[in-house]
């Protein structure tokens, strides 16, 4: 599975890079508002940054808007992926990019069926957000299980990116479910390496090493 980072803060993505662990970055407004940064300005200097795909957000709502903002969007890099919201304009804007082979992730999805409109759109990325179903008292993670069915159904090449993801347990629940890629808070992914008996079992070898009174160099 690969791992998508879920935001626009540039110093967290480098860190990212140099542990190995970024394949791509997800950016939507609230977290262009949180950063503090111009947006066409972060997205081009992260597009930059890595060579895998960057999802940038399209504000206007409807079809002949998405068009002409994604089409600036578009000009930032060449692996920005154009970010469409699952509605009608966004399918019919989703659609119009596909024809253009230009990279869309449709956002905002919460059910099967809004899924299996993207991937006949030619979505490269549907985005089911897990975290904010779990928030309204679903099973988010069941949203993965059957997407990942209809797609492999239908041999759709729409790859699922879960997103929403707000834990460990989250991104160990998609991986099992079969979600192609997640995008993760960065210190979601950090944390990930985290286990109370590495730690444990590292301070006592530490310990026992330092009685030998050896040292390897
Ligand atoms: C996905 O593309 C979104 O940017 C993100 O995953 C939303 O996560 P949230 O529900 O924690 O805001």
């Amino acid at each position: 599975m690969k791992f998508f980072a879920d935001t626009a803060i540039v110093d967290d993505l480098k860190a990212l890079d140099e542990l190995g662990l970024l394949d791509g970055v997800t950016t939507n407004p609230t977290l262009i508002a949180k950063s503090g940064r111009d947006f066409k300005e972060v997205i081009a200097e992260i597009c930059s940054l890595t060579e895998g795909p960057v999802s940038a957000e399209v504000a206007a709502l409807d079809f002949s808007g998405m068009v002409a903002e994604g089409e600036c969007l578009a000009t930032l890099g060449s692996n920005v992926v154009v970010k469409l919201p699952l509605t009608l304009d966004g399918l019919k804007a989703c659609r119009y990019f596909s024809g253009k082979a230009v990279k869309t992730n449709v956002t905002l999805c919460f059910s099967a069926n809004q899924a299996l409109l993207a991937a006949k759109a030619g979505a490269t990325y549907i985005s089911p957000f897990v975290g904010r179903l779990d928030d309204i008292n679903t099973d988010g993670m069941e949203l993965i299980r059957e997407i990942r069915v209809i797609y492999d159904n239908y041999e759709f090449g729409t790859e699922i990116l879960a997103a929403s993801i707000r834990s460990a347990n989250h991104v160990k629940e998609a991986a099992l479910a079969g979600a192609d890629i997640a995008t993760i808070p960065p210190a979601v992914i950090k944390g990930l390496a985290n286990h109370v008996l590495t730690a444990k079992g590292l301070e006592q070898f530490t310990k026992d090493w330092q009685a030998t009174g050896q040292s390897i160099l």
